[in-house]
């Protein structure tokens, strides 16, 4: 069995963040979101990985390479413009042969993995497995329509009025048969191929559809607030490791990970909290739910339920929260600053913070 993880796209609903990387890269708990699906395609037992890469090819190599950090095979295949999930299997015809293989959205996280799913689908040996999960509001999703045995018999994506509350989390199985399948579909209205198109095609043409109902903790980092929500949930489990320095002024307080050439002074940081290598955190308040990557400067400043990303510097900031701070970025403060700030900054940004 082979495993597809998809990164090309655009991820227009994560910028300005993914003006500059691709949205799979962005850090959660200081681990790229890609890392931990890498890390649940092992888990599963699967080794041969093709990753369908879009504009941000380079960055994904340079962050996966080949895939031997990970335990993994990783073969990376070109898609020329988001043309639809569908279309990602279209490409990858060569890579994938006649084998069976589990398609992952390289911008999904499904907590405790895939391992009931691929034990499923190997079980079962239907044609296509879908992984779904109960929602409050199916009107967003794709929604799966089941029959008594559980297996898939429509498919509708965003339904105004949905008949069921199953929605397709972002993992599926398929076996070869799905290669019938998304050449006998046609684009749809937004002009891409769609997955949903070729479950539904292969439903009707007498293939079974099988599913798997999770009811754990699963999320596609679409926007800034599913980031977040991703990072506090990822940081719940940490564990305190401290392998930088901290100095006799400062208090940990909880879970806290302090990276190796990281130093703490005169601070106070409430757990969860990761703290990256070689960043330094200097007379300042980190609160529960951050991640600070390595190499950054917090100084006089308060911080919590955010992420920073690699080298940036914050100064002097009485609070800033619920934010995502891009790469390289400056945050100072500008002259009686007492308010909260919510900032979505991209990488390489200035800004001066006033009161
Ligand atoms: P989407 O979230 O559907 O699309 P997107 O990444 O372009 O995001 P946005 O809506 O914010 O612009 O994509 C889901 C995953 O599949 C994501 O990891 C990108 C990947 N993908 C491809 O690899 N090829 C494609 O043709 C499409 C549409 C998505």
């Amino acid at each position: 069995m082979k495993a597809l993880i998809l990164v090309g796209g655009v991820g227009s609903r994560l910028r300005p963040i993914t003006h500059t990387s691709a949205k799979q890269l962005v850090p959660v708990a200081n681990r790229t979101v890609l890392s931990y699906v890498l890390d649940s395609i092992k888990e599963a037992g699967i080794s041969e990985v093709g990753i369908v890469v879009g504009a941000t090819a380079a960055e994904i190599q340079a962050s996966v390479g080949d895939g031997a950090e990970f335990g993994l095979d990783v073969t990376y295949i070109q898609q020329d413009a988001p043309r639809g999930l569908a279309d990602a299997v279209l490409v990858s015809r060569d890579f994938l042969g006649d084998d069976d293989f589990v398609m992952y959205l390289g911008d999904n996280y499904v907590v405790d993995g895939i391992v009931d799913f691929v034990a499923d689908f190997r079980r079962d040996k239907p044609a296509a497995q879908v992984m779904l999960a109960r929602v409050a509001d199916p009107r967003r999703f794709g929604v799966a329509e089941l029959d008594e045995n559980g297996r898939v018999t429509a498919v509708v994506e965003k339904p105004q009025d949905p008949r069921s509350d199953l929605a397709i989390v972002g993992v599926y199985a398929f076996s070869s048969a799905v290669h019938e399948a998304v050449a006998g579909i046609r684009p749809s209205w937004r002009n891409e191929l769609e997955i949903t198109d070729a479950l539904q095609w292969l439903a009707d043409h007498g293939h079974e559809v099988g599913s798997t109902v999770i009811d754990r903790y699963w999320k596609d980092v679409a926007s800034v607030t599913d980031v977040l929500e991703m990072n506090r949930h990822l940081l719940e489990s940490l564990e305190t490791r401290i392998d930088g320095e901290v100095d006799e002024a400062s208090e940990l307080v909880g879970r806290v990970v302090v990276e190796a050439g990281a130093k703490i002074s005169g601070s106070r940081i409430v757990g969860p909290a990761v703290i990256g290598p070689d960043t330094v955190v200097q007379d300042s308040y980190l609160g529960p739910f951050t991640s600070i990557e390595g190499n950054c400067r917090v100084a006089h400043s308060e911080i919590q339920y955010s992420i920073v990303l690699r080298g940036a510097s914050i100064e002097g900031v009485a609070r800033v929260e619920d934010s995502v701070i891009g790469r390289e970025t400056e945050v100072n403060a500008a002259p009686r600053t007492s308010t909260a700030h919510r900032l979505v900054l991209g990488d390489h940004s200035r800004v001066q913070v006033g009161g």
